[in-house]
């Protein structure tokens, strides 16, 4: 609302920032798990002077640090350009609710950086003891990385306590924090194991012995990351809101999914106990890769779920899905929509500068007197800058496919009513007049009802349809 707004067609932006989440979040955690397996197994090895372990474990740290210094940074600055774009009023809030806490993930993420170079390229040039403590000390940081981020991102699905006038611990310690850390510290683990067999399924494929050595070892850290996961995940989800419950309950996608990440996660942990711990040795590629599959199918799940319940905000009770701050909503709902931004008022007032007032506010009386054709225009902004944050016009949740065959009174009813006809919309946060604006616009958009239906065509009037289809026409042109 205060801010230019960023059009991603058809898909909308928050998919596009789901989409590059789901991949660094495959990378980051890897980063971490891999990081303490890495750390633990260096040092047993030092300590049983198992020099072909220590010479795998060589060849993927290198693997480990191209992977998720490279590919994890990029895709972490590429979080960054599309939340900032796509949700700016929640990013800047989260900015400043956290300073300090960013500060701390700053300097961390140094140390994890070059600790993990120094980890790799003095390599047989230290002693045993400082090379892994040098190990360990990545990571460490690398684990205080997640628990920072992972204390921002859950409260973005409940505040708890918070409120503007306090500090950013209470902030950080909200009731999700907690079980949001052990169900990732787990996944971190067991992906972590999942991209050791995938890498050493190929790198060590003729030599079977140490193979199996490296299997069974790193077998009981994705085994315990498979538990973590699952009661981390349990935990979370007693946790959560009452209104992130229905979202999940509602959805059947949403639930059907909860069921398969245990499930999932359940039948890596039997994979992994009667494969790799009892039975080491006969992982080929074709098994990791499915292994690494069902993990990354599990991880990007939870993740997903997570996501899908905290509508209708972005940051639960504060930032709304369109955001705004929930304390402006009675405000722009008195003086207008489009009225309350900067940008929305500028643009109106360049495009019809004869419905703004002298002082520069909207008048809304001569909004209604623009053409149709001009009234779908103005409708267009408002769609775009409090729906589609979740709604596309006729790609991903298309209003266009939603409100197919709708009369306008039904459009105009919903849109009135957003949060009653859907809990997990914000309300309506515009005035009356920008109700008749964005009706115009949705019905400009509507599909017909699918032709040849009995009933259907005995209902719809032949003059809805036509004015429907010349209004799409105008906003065409
Ligand atoms: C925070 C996200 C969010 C925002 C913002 C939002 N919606 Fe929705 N809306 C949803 C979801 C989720 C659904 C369920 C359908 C789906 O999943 O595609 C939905 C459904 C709908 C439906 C179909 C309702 C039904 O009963 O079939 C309409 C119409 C609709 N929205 C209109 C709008 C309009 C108009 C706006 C803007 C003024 C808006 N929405 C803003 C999330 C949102």
């Amino acid at each position: 609302m205060h801010y230019p707004w960023w059009y991603v067609p058809n898909f909308t932006a928050p998919m596009l920032i789901a989409g590059i989440a789901t991949i660094h979040v495959f990378v980051s955690l890897y980063a971490v798990g891999g990081g303490i397996v890495l750390a633990g197994e260096v040092s047993h090895a030092y300590k049983s002077n198992d020099r072909p372990m220590l010479d795998y474990l060589r060849t993927h740290t290198l693997f480990f640090i191209l992977l998720t210094v490279v590919f994890g940074a990029i895709t972490g600055v590429g979080i960054w350009w599309t939340i900032g774009l796509a949700s700016p009023l929640a990013t800047e809030s989260l900015i400043h609710i956290f300073v300090f806490g960013w500060a701390m993930e700053y300097v961390f993420f140094v140390i994890e950086i070059v600790s993990a170079f120094v980890f790799h390229y003095y390599w047989g040039r230290l002693d045993p003891k400082t090379h892994a403590a040098i190990g360990w000390i990545y990571a460490i940081s690398a684990y205080i990385s997640l628990v920072l981020i992972t204390g921002i991102t859950a409260f973005q699905l409940d505040i708890g306590n918070w409120t503007p006038e306090k500090g950013m611990w209470t902030a950080f310690f909200n009731p999700q924090t907690i079980p949001q850390i052990m169900a990732r510290s787990g996944a971190a683990l067991l992906l972590a194991s999942l991209y050791i067999y995938l890498h050493a399924a190929f790198k060590l494929r003729n030599d079977v012995h140490l193979r199996s050595l490296v299997e069974n070892r790193v077998s009981k850290w994705g085994m315990a990351g498979a538990a973590l996961v699952t009661a981390g995940g349990a935990w979370w989800y007693v946790n959560i809101p009452e209104s992130a419950k229905s979202a999940l309950a509602g959805a059947s996608a949403l639930n059907i999914l909860t069921a398969l990440i245990f499930l999932a996660s359940a039948v890596v942990f039997f994979m992994l106990y009667f494969g790799p711990y009892r039975h080491p040795g006969w992982l080929n590629p074709g098994f990791a890769i499915l292994y690494f599959l069902l993990g990354i199918a599990a991880t990007g799940t939870g993740e997903f779920i997570r996501e899908g319940a905290r509508k209708p905000y972005i940051v639960y009770n504060y930032v709304t899905g369109n955001n705004v701050l929930v304390s402006e909503i009675p405000k722009l709902q008195a003086s207008g929509y489009l009225n309350g931004g900067v940008w929305t008022r500028a643009y109106l007032k360049e495009q019809y500068p004869q419905a703004v007032t002298k002082d520069g506010n909207i008048d809304y009386a001569e909004m209604l007197k623009l053409p149709v054709a001009e009234q779908v225009k103005v409708g267009k902004v408002l769609f775009q800058y409090h729906c589609n944050d979740c709604h596309s016009t006729n790609g991903f949740s298309g209003l266009d496919r939603l409100t197919q065959g709708w009369t306008r009174d039904m459009i105009s009813t919903v849109v009135t009513h957003l949060n009653k006809a859907h809990y997990f919309m914000p309300p309506w946060c515009g005035n009356d007049a920008e109700a008749v604006l964005i009706t115009e616009f949705i019905q400009s958009l509507s599909e017909p009802t699918p032709a040849g239906m009995k009933f259907s065509e005995e209902e719809s009037s032949e003059k809805e349809k036509t004015s429907n289809l010349a209004a799409r026409e105008e906003s065409d042109r």
